[in-house]
């Protein structure tokens, strides 16, 4: 038995049935989408809101696209342009929202905990999904990352189909760059280990979190030395957050070349890869810091089809989220 998923706000929320199921619906959701009409009519009288006050292409286009396959009405809020410019509150915001009828609310915020606040504040009975919240969970991407790379081992082991209620174990997965300010690394560590994934983080030490010992991850320094050690499934690189370093006065590393000649991936190091480990990044790229446009375009790489695997993943979440379904669809 599946537990239903009432809010989505952190990976660390799922176990692992509940993460498979989640997995499961998305393969029903994305064989869906490779027909000719690609609308369900599963959310019809469904209103979700896209609350997103920091930026996003994906996660955001994503979630609208998803919500409008499943015939849900979507509204799109963007601080700017809002009353959130004249001072209005989270909380006055939300209630606002929810005068309106949003049975669901996506929410990106630039403050840790945002989603967990609102899921518990009473302030709203909208289900709620976390699109990301400052430097703690983005499970979405996760799921979507997770997804890709289920996929791509069903495939490769001759399964049947995307690798339905298979989880993740004995997977090797190194993650590589800016952990300190990422809330993809956070949201990876956790849903891969909880699907039996062995995960090793990559970064300087100016770029790993305090306590980052009490992850569910190994650590390193040196990325040429996980690649060897690690034989490495999948390689994903994080965008090197410049916009988060500046404000925190930067120097988290000595120069921009120096950081691409320790910790890029290149086709120096794509050679030390096995030739099916793939290439995964969760956007936008630093090209020509974290990864050259060769290792993000060539063939190894899956980081366009994360993003369109993000589509089939929050049609998934939206699903089970409001239906109480424990998956499906049937
Ligand atoms: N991966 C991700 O969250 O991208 P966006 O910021 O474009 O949504």
């Amino acid at each position: 038995m599946t537990a239903v998923l009432t809010h989505l706000l952190s990976a660390r929320d799922l176990d692992r049935s509940q993460a498979v199921a989640v997995l499961d619906t998305a393969a029903h959701m994305a064989e869906t989408q490779s027909r000719e009409i690609k609308k369900l009519p599963t959310l019809r009288g469904r209103t979700v809101v896209n609350l997103f006050y920091e930026d996003s292409t994906r996660t955001r286009i994503s979630f609208e696209t998803a919500a409008k396959r499943l015939s849900a009405d979507v509204l799109s809020f963007a601080p700017k342009g809002s009353s959130v410019s004249k001072g209005e509150s989270l909380k006055d915001t939300v209630l606002t929202l929810g005068a309106m009828g949003a049975d669901a609310i996506v929410i990106r915020h630039q403050a840790s905990g945002a989603a967990h606040l609102l899921a518990h504040s009473g302030w709203t009975e909208a289900r709620i999904i976390n699109a990301g919240d400052g430097l703690h969970q983005h499970p979405t991407q996760a799921l979507l990352d997770a997804f890709t790379l289920r996929r791509h081992r069903a495939h490769a082991k001759g399964m049947e189909g995307d690798g339905l209620g298979s989880d993740l174990e004995g997977a090797r997965v190194v993650i590589v760059g800016d952990v300190l300010h990422s809330r993809v690394a956070r949201a990876n560590v956790d849903l891969l280990t909880t699907l039996g994934a062995e995960v090793t983080l990559v970064a300087p030490p100016t770029l790993l979190p305090v306590g980052v010992e009490t992850w569910s991850a190994r650590t390193t320094y040196s990325l040429d030395e996980a690649i060897e050690e690690t034989d490495p499934d999948a390689v994903m690189m994080l965008r090197v957050q410049l916009e988060r370093m500046s404000r925190a006065g930067g120097g988290f590393f000595p120069s921009h070349a120096e950081y691409q000649r320790e910790y890029g991936l290149d086709t120096k190091r794509l050679g030390r890869m096995r030739p099916d480990a793939l290439v995964m990044h969760p956007g936008p790229m630093n090209r020509g810091l974290e990864i050259t446009s060769a290792a993000a375009d060539g063939q190894r790489s899956v980081v366009v089809e994360q993003v369109a695997n993000g589509v089939a993943v929050r049609m998934a979440v939206l699903y089970l989220v409001l239906t109480g379904a424990e998956g499906g669809p049937s």
